[in-house]
């Protein structure tokens, strides 16, 4: 799973470290973030490229800040340090760095290349560039030479190019930093050497190997959601250890229209394992009457484990859990590599006494590194661009208590808001675009006749990662269309409402 080509991003609690992360692996270079506290023994033993450093919230000035073992500059490894790397930088190699006072920056700043450097090859002078600091560096250490300066800062970007050293005050990373990836490029290409090896075909090669070493003659089982995450697992495994491999689908009865079919079709046009279990009777039988949220969450993933459970059973003897764990998650939660399943779980919360190893083949990687995965392993481009889902599924969007005739109406509506918006060519801007049945009923007019009937409210949002959303400005014009089409292919509904708030205050899902 990880290539030769390394560079290992050294991270000191910086906003962007992330960010810096996608940037290089944009590049094709396989990029690792890792605490700044990592023994250096680990970082030599691992042979990067090239080391970046990145920005952090502290001050290289404070007693017990933030550091690194200076022999780390001494192995003779490329270093970048970015922001309060490039405070260290200088730091600890005889510089002088000072509190910033008035000259504290933050946002976009031209600056002049007022030197040469391999990081500025293909970049015109001035650019602009993205400023976020406290400290300043106020004196270069002995060696180094000054290769870019603002009006305000005369420091921002300095290099000692014999030794590999080079140092920015701005964020290469961030959208507003102009020449931003063309810098990073030229660090990871000019100066650390790299080829760009990093690529999806390559990333299989590996895993391949790597699953199969780790599971040698065991059984796995993958807990298929329908969404992309599980499903570029699963099908990674089945490449690695074929008919070992059995993948167990939770119909709950509770997806969207043609979902199950979709996941279905998929999964055995692939030549992968699949036991198919239509619960959705249990799971609707386990909700009536219910009303409160939460109680709605709690009862769909206690039935889910119950399901799991009796399959697991019969399967017979399993060793593995294939989880569609991403890099995000590994870096926030900071989950040590091998781990025992918890009561939560990505697919419907596993109970803890399963005692089933995990393998988690996408750990290290973003979503859309998954996506272009699962392309590459000849997955369909309506499963890996398909939107995120709640475990809960319908039930969420259902206010009020769930029944088979509300479900079957919701399902409706929301496939009509789905193309729509598919055939608008909206959808990969969007991050979710759903139909909700707030459970009111109101007066209409219908062909002369008075109506009572439901309510249906469309929810589109914009988002980059679900933690916070923007409502979409969905044209009229298709607002329109979705509106129609619902009230007239629906029957039951006679009013469609938009939802216009963001989150926060809102939250994406109605419940
Ligand atoms: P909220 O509604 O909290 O949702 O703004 C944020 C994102 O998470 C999804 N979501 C879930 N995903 N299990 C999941 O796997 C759940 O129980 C669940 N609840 C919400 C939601 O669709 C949105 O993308």
């Amino acid at each position: 799973m990880r290539p030769e080509e390394l560079i290992l991003i050294l991270d000191f609690g910086g906003q962007y470290t992330q960010l810096i992360a996608r940037r290089v692996r944009e590049c094709h270079v396989y990029c690792e973030i890792i605490p700044y506290q990592t023994p250096l023994e680990e970082i030599v033993r691992r042979s990067p490229k090239g080391l970046i450093l990145s920005g952090g919230p502290a001050s290289v000035l404070d007693p017990g800040a933030p550091t690194i073992d200076p022999e780390l500059l001494r192995l003779g490894i490329p270093v970048l340090g970015i922001c309060y790397g490039m405070q260290l930088l200088a730091h600890l190699l005889g510089g002088q760095v000072g509190s910033g006072g008035v000259l504290r920056e933050y946002g976009r700043t031209e600056i002049n290349l007022v030197h040469p450097s391999l990081l500025w090859e293909g970049i015109d002078s001035p650019t602009s560039v993205w400023m976020s600091h406290g400290d300043l560096v106020i004196q270069v250490p002995p060696g180094f030479v000054i290769t870019a300066s603002s009006p305000v800062v005369t420091v921002a970007a300095m290099e000692q190019p014999s030794h590999k050293w080079y140092g920015l005050q701005f964020h290469p990373e961030v959208a507003h930093t102009a020449a931003g990836r063309q810098i990073i490029h030229n660090f990871l290409f000019r100066v650390c050497g790299c080829q760009g090896n990093w690529t999806m075909a390559s990333f299989i090669a590996r895993s391949v190997a790597e699953i199969k070493a780790q599971v040698g003659e065991e059984r796995v089982l993958a807990a298929l959601s329908g969404g992309v995450d599980s499903s570029v697992a699963a099908v990674l495994v089945h490449r690695a250890v074929g008919e070992q491999l059995t993948c167990l689908f939770v119909n709950h009865g509770l997806l969207r229209q043609g979902e199950a079919e979709a996941v279905l079709e998929t999964m055995r046009s692939l030549g992968v394992p699949l036991v198919y279990r239509d619960a959705s009777e249990r799971f609707l039988a386990r909700l009536a009457g219910v009303v409160d949220p939460e109680e709605k969450r709690r009862r769909v993933g206690h039935e889910f484990i119950r399901v799991f459970e009796e399959e697991a059973r019969r399967l017979g003897k399993v060793r593995y859990l294939v989880q569609g764990t991403l890099y995000p998650d590994v870096i926030e939660s900071g989950t040590p590599l091998s781990q025992r399943i918890k009561s939560h779980h990505n697919v419907g919360g596993l109970p803890e006494e399963m005692e089933l190893e995990l393998l988690e083949p996408l750990r290290y990687l973003f979503k859309d590194e998954v996506r272009e995965l699962g392309l590459e392993l000849g997955l369909p481009e309506d499963i890996v661009w398909r939107q995120p889902f709640p475990g809960p599924g319908l039930a969420v969007r259902i206010l009020g208590e769930v029944t088979a005739e509300k479900v079957a109406l919701l399902r409706k509506a929301d496939a009509i808001v789905t193309e729509e918006v598919q055939k608008a060519g909206l959808s990969r801007a969007l991050w979710q675009y759903f139909a909700i049945l707030p459970g009111i009923r109101t007066v209409g007019v219908m062909g002369d006749r008075r109506t009572y009937s439901y309510t249906v409210a469309v929810r589109a949002v914009e988002s980059q990662d679900g933690m916070t959303a923007d409502w979409a400005r969905l044209p009229h014009d298709l607002l329109e269309r979705i509106a129609s089409r619902i009230v007239r292919e629906v029957p039951e509904v006679n009013r469609v409402v938009y939802d216009i708030t963001s989150k926060p205050p809102s939250t994406i899902e109605w419940e």
